[in-house]
This record gives C-alpha cells, sequence and structure tokens, in this order.
C-alpha cells in the first residue's frame, strides 16, 4: 500500500514537471506584450491615446476615447468600438490592429494620415500573433 502510494507520488510529481517545462518552453516562444508590443503603441499611439492629462495649460483627452496606456483601458476600448479593441484570439476582430493596416487615406488608419509612419507589417504581423495567442499583458498594468 505504501509503495503504491509512492509510486503514485512519483507519477503525479514526473507529469508536473513535463507539464511544467512543456508550458515554459511554449512560454518562451510567446509574443512578449511588455517588451515587444508596448514600444510600439508609445511610438506610434500614446500622443493621442493617454489618460487624460494637462499638456502646455491645455487638458488633452484620449481621442476616441480610446487609452492605450494601460492593459484594463485597452481591452476596454473606445466610442466606437467598445470591448472590440482587442478581442483575445480574434486579430481580425480588433481595432486595435485594424486601423493600423487601413490604408493611409482611410479616416481610421491609425495612425492617422500625416501623424506619424504606418506600422511597419512585421510588426502588425507581431500585434496579431500576440492577439492570436490570447493578448496576454503579463505582468504589465500600466496606467491604472
Ligand atoms: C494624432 C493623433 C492620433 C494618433 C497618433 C493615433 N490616433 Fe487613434 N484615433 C485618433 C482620433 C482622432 C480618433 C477618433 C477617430 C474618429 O472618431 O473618427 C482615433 C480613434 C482610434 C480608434 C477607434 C476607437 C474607438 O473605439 O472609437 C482606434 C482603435 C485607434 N484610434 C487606434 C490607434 C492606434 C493603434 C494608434 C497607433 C498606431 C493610434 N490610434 C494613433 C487619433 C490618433
Amino acid at each position: 500500500m505504501k509503495n503504491t502510494l509512492a509510486l503514485t507520488l512519483a507519477a503525479v510529481l514526473a507529469l508536473g514537471v513535463s507539464f511544467t517545462t512543456t508550458t515554459s518552453a511554449q512560454d518562451a516562444g510567446k509574443v512578449d506584450f511588455e517588451k515587444q508590443i508596448l514600444p510600439i503603441l508609445k511610438e506610434s499611439c500614446f500622443k493621442c491615446h493617454e489618460k487624460e492629462h494637462e499638456d502646455n495649460g491645455k487638458i488633452k483627452k484620449p481621442k476616441g476615447g480610446l487609452r492605450l496606456d494601460g492593459a484594463a483601458v485597452i481591452m476596454k476600448g473606445g466610442k466606437e468600438y467598445p470591448e472590440e479593441n482587442v478581442v483575445a484570439g480574434k486579430p481580425d476582430a480588433s481595432w486595435l490592429v485594424k486601423t493600423m493596416a487601413l490604408p493611409d487615406t482611410d479616416d481610421l488608419a491609425m495612425p492617422p494620415e500625416g501623424k506619424g509612419d504606418r506600422i511597419t507589417p512585421a510588426n502588425i504581423d507581431l500585434i496579431k500573433k500576440w492577439i492570436t495567442e490570447g493578448a496576454s499583458f503579463g505582468a504589465w498594468k500600466g496606467v491604472e
């Protein structure tokens, strides 16, 4: 009886170990939001999509009601597409990346025409991959 218990325990432990190694191996290949995606948003989107703040005596509100400076507000979305800024698992339903891929002349192309460089196709693919993988922010919370 004791032996069976020990064996079962050993089996459970072995299972646990192999499980953790596979998941961490998968994590290693996953897109890291804070390292890989956040810098793109900071560079191209933050100036219009940050929490309301004062700049040179002027109140700056997030455009379209959309903030991209925190995990919760990214998921919350903006005025036109609430809950559809990032739809985990569905890049084609996620306006965050759809707007980036629109032609420059489209009203909803982001950043808007003349307000910054288009996001490169490689970076658009990276963001799509992050969304497909479940749009995890890891430990990053950003501005609440
Ligand atoms: C120069 C300012 C500016 C920059 C930079 C900018 N945006 Fe916008 N964004 C706007 C404005 C203005 C609107 C509202 C557009 C409208 O209602 O027609 C908007 C709206 C949006 C919306 C729709 C929100 C909703 O639900 O109504 C998304 C998504 C968006 N932007 C994403 C981005 C992303 C992603 C970036 C960076 C690649 C970005 N924007 C950069 C000005 C900007």
